[in-house]
């Protein structure tokens, strides 16, 4: 019993890696409106390849007469005048639309088993983020409340939206509907702050360099404890001058005070 088990897991294995020609999908991706090549794995030795898209014949090759044919009506019309065989085999997309992503199958003729199966993936292209004031953080009267942002993407799905302090992480939402923003607060600029937008693919990023809304924070610092230093200055010479006087005041006082007395202690 435990024999024949083992057969069959042998052959099963076999046939998955062997038979099928096939050893796994093929995931490729692209920007749309960018040519895609997938390209056949093996040069093929069979008189005629199929190309086909879910299971829609789309495209053939006929290596005999060189010759090749493409089902420019097939799949809703969708690929008309956009494919394209290289001399391997390799099926070209020029000008690729979402609607293009799926799978794709190169059958031959002597055998009904795929030669490869490819996943093609088509994204729509990522927008450059925009980097407004948020204006609702400005109810509360602090002064930095004005160093508030928002980064947003319009029209676009399945992005990642991020701010970014240098190469830091600094937070970071996945945008499934289509125009979300995130906020990013800010007591004053000290670094380079960015927006980065991002597919599985691609980025597009903003960098924040608007100082009319946020002090800097080197500014920010001087300015505080230049101040600061003022105040106690002031206070201290203040304080030194006042209790200056005092001390004179005092002694003037207790001079005459005793010049008085023994003045007074003379004429009796
Ligand atoms: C197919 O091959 C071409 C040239 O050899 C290459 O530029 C292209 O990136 C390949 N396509 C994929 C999906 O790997
Ligand atoms: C097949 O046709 C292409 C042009 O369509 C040509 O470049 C190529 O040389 C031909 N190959 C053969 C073997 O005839
Ligand atoms: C914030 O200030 C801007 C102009 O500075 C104003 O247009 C906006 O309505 C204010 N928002 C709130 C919530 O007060
Ligand atoms: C953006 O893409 C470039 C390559 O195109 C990559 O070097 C960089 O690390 C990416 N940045 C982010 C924040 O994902
Ligand atoms: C920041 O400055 C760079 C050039 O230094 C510029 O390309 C970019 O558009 C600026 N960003 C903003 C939000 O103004």
């Amino acid at each position: 019993m435990p024999k024949y088990s083992m057969f069959f897991f042998c052959l099963n294995v076999w046939s998955l890696s062997g038979v099928f020609g096939v050893d796994s999908v093929k995931s490729v991706s692209v920007t749309e409106g960018e040519s895609v090549s997938l390209n056949l794995t093996e040069i093929q030795r069979d008189d005629e390849i199929a190309w086909k898209f879910e299971n829609i014949m789309i495209a053939k090759i006929y290596r005999k007469d060189n010759t090749s044919r493409f089902y420019e009506d097939s799949a809703d019309g969708r690929f008309r005048d956009r494919l394209k065989l290289d001399q391997t085999g390799s099926l070209i997309i020029t000008n690729t639309r979402t609607t293009d992503s799926g799978e794709y199958k190169v059958t031959g003729k002597s055998s009904k088993i795929p030669l490869n199966i490819f996943s093609l993936t088509v994204y729509v292209p990522v927008p450059v983020p925009v980097i407004t004031r948020d204006s609702s953080q400005n109810s509360s009267s602090s002064s930095s409340s004005s160093c508030s942002f928002l980064c947003s993407v319009l029209n676009v799905g399945h992005v990642t939206l991020s701010w970014y302090k240098g190469n830091s992480l600094l937070s970071s939402i996945s945008v499934s509907d289509l125009s979300r923003s995130l906020s990013l607060h800010l007591e004053c600029l000290d670094d380079s702050y960015s927006c980065v937008v991002n597919n599985p693919i691609r980025n597009q990023t903003q960098h924040l360099n608007n100082t009319e809304l946020c002090q800097t924070c080197s500014d920010h610092c001087i300015c505080c404890c230049g101040f600061i230093e003022a105040v106690i200055r002031l206070a201290l010479s203040v304080l030194v001058g006042v209790a200056a006087v005092a001390v004179l005041v005092y002694d003037i006082r207790s001079r005459t005070l005793q010049h008085e007395q023994t003045s007074l202690s003379n004429s009796k």
